[in-house]
């Protein structure tokens, strides 16, 4: 547990490198690229293949569970809902695990390290892709379930440990544009599964179970590349007090032999730093409440925006606006192509527009494309609105990828230091996962019984929400370290500013800013 709580909130001398400005900047090189792609091959490319893997093959695979269960009970004819049960299990599992394995695998990041945390994870996923290629062969549904299970186990922890990896190896100024590294991975490969797993390629009644095995592939390139890429620096100087490994890691990532100033800096951290602090800790200290309270809120509105009810479920929802089944599945499609490009293009707005504004613009978006969706589908009867409910899913991904895509999953490593990172990754990764599921499994019957086309306006009503929330308290992260982070929010600079409690103009910003940090 922490030493004091005080400490979290002891600011550092106002030196040179705790001002943004001031940070020589550091560039990418092949190294760190390596690194990170390491870190994403194993966990982010899981995690968006599953997403994808079970759409286009669903009528085969429930085929299969028919004949099983026919065989088994002396040929009797299963009926259509037990079938379509066992199938939306093997579906929804998958998040079950994710939450589960964010929430449990915390305690192996710190233990093992994140190289240590990944590399074992690669046994999971291993596991899961030989359960679930072999449940054909062996005819049992089961092992499918079982092997859904597993992999989302593996994609929880994976999308807690890569990107808390990512940000402590990256230079401070390039963590967004990094960070949304692991989301590229997710969004490349759902369009990817979706290609590979259609009827005229691996998704056919003989060889769907190849489509479910493949992604071993990326355990083993995961393990491969591990064992090249050094340990996050922060990790061995923090945790492990390991200076000389540490300098030696932080010497490759950059390809520089002088890397004085980043370790002075993470120095620093240290002298400020608790001792490893677990999930209860993170209620104990008003301003790590404050951050978790901002990391949940960001999490939810990442899926509870209604991202994953146009990705699951875009074939229904088109053909609710009046399309045939062909075209909605070429629009999945490009849904999956639209999300990797703009997904790509906020790469570079990430660490110059910064976190806060891309992701207000991306909800504010949403707010605007899921009204006009919602409008559409009411008015489908006329020609030309459903043009527009094509359009407007279209840009409602668009605007998800400019920002709540893939800002949640790299704003919770900015926003704890050392000792709170881990735990509150665990916590920011059950939110999102269990979200995840509540959207999974309530948005059919909502669709399709009890609110109809209004589930939509529905999302724009939680949309709302979540953007004044962002706009009042969520602050900038980028290029800020965490001290500077934590400095305005006990401050409230972020809300006092919105709600205009005082004004500030540079002049009292500094003389505030000065005294939060020398009263703190
Ligand atoms: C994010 C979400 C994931 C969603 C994906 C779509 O990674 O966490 O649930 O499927 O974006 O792009």
């Amino acid at each position: 547990s922490p030493k004091s709580s005080d400490n979290i909130n002891a600011p550092r001398s106002e030196s040179n490198k705790d001002n943004p400005s001031n940070n020589k900047v550091q560039g990418i090189t092949s190294t760190l690229l390596l690194a990170v792609f390491a870190a994403i091959s194993g966990t982010s490319f899981h995690f968006g293949y599953a997403t994808g893997v079970m759409n286009s093959p669903q009528g085969v695979i429930q085929i299969f569970i028919r004949e099983i269960i026919h065989r088994r009970n002396s040929n009797s004819n299963p009926s259509e809902s037990t079938i379509t049960l066992i199938f939306s299990l093997a579906v929804s599992i998958f998040a079950v695990g994710g939450m589960i394995g964010g929430l449990c695998g915390g305690f192996l990041t710190d233990r093992l390290g994140r190289k240590g945390g990944m590399l074992l994870n690669n046994i999971i996923s291993f596991i899961a892709c030989i359960l679930m290629f072999i449940s054909k062969p062996r005819n049992s549904y089961e092992l499918l379930i079982i092997g859904r299970f597993l992999i989302g186990l593996s994609c929880g922890y994976g999308s807690s440990v890569a990107p808390t990896y990512i940000n402590e190896i990256s230079p401070r100024r390039l963590r967004g544009t990094l960070g949304v590294v692991f989301q590229l991975g997710v969004v490349t490969f759902i369009f990817i599964s979706q290609g590979i797993s259609l009827n005229s390629v691996l998704g056919s009644t003989h060889t769907w179970h190849y489509a479910l095995g493949l992604p071993i592939v990326f355990s083993i390139i995961q393990v491969i590349l591990l064992f090249i890429v050094p340990e996050s620096p922060k990790y061995l100087l923090l945790k492990k007090n390991d200076s000389k490994g540490a300098e030696k890691a932080l010497r490759w990532f950059r390809k520089q032999s002088n890397v004085q100033e980043e370790i002075t800096e993470m120095e620093e951290e240290q002298n400020n730093q608790q001792h490893s602090a677990g999930i209860i800790s993170l209620f104990r200290t008003p301003i790590v409440r404050w951050a978790l309270f901002i990391t949940v809120f960001l999490q939810l509105s990442q899926q509870l925006s209604g991202i994953n009810a146009v990705f699951y479920y875009s074939t229904v929802i088109l053909q609710a606006a009046g399309f045939n089944k062909e075209i909605a599945e070429y629009t999945n499609l490009s849904l999956g192509g639209a999300n990797i490009l703009v997904t790509i293009l906020s790469i570079f707005l990430m660490d110059r527009v910064g976190r806060r504004l891309l992701h207000l613009i991306g909800l504010g978006g949403m707010i605007i494309t899921s009204l006009i969706l919602f409008i559409s589908l009411l008015l489908q009867s006329i020609n030309v609105w459903n043009k527009i409910s094509l359009a407007m899913t279209i840009l409602f991904v668009c605007f998800f990828a400019i920002g709540p895509g893939s800002i949640p999953w790299l704003i919770t490593a900015e926003l704890f230091n050392q000792a709170y990172r881990v735990p509150a990754s665990s916590i920011a990764v059950l939110v999102n996962w269990s979200a995840n599921f509540a959207v999974g499994l309530g948005f059919k019957p909502l669709f399709t019984g009890a609110l109809d086309k209004y589930t939509f306006l529905l999302f724009t009503g939680l949309l709302v929400i979540f953007f004044l929330l962002t706009f009042f308290f969520v602050p900038e992260t980028k290029a800020k370290t965490v001290d500077n982070i934590y400095a305005e929010l006990r401050t409230g600079q972020v809300w006092r500013r919105r709600f205009h409690i005082y004004h500030f103009n540079n002049e009292n910003y500094n003389t505030e800013h000065q005294h939060s940090l020398t009263t703190i």
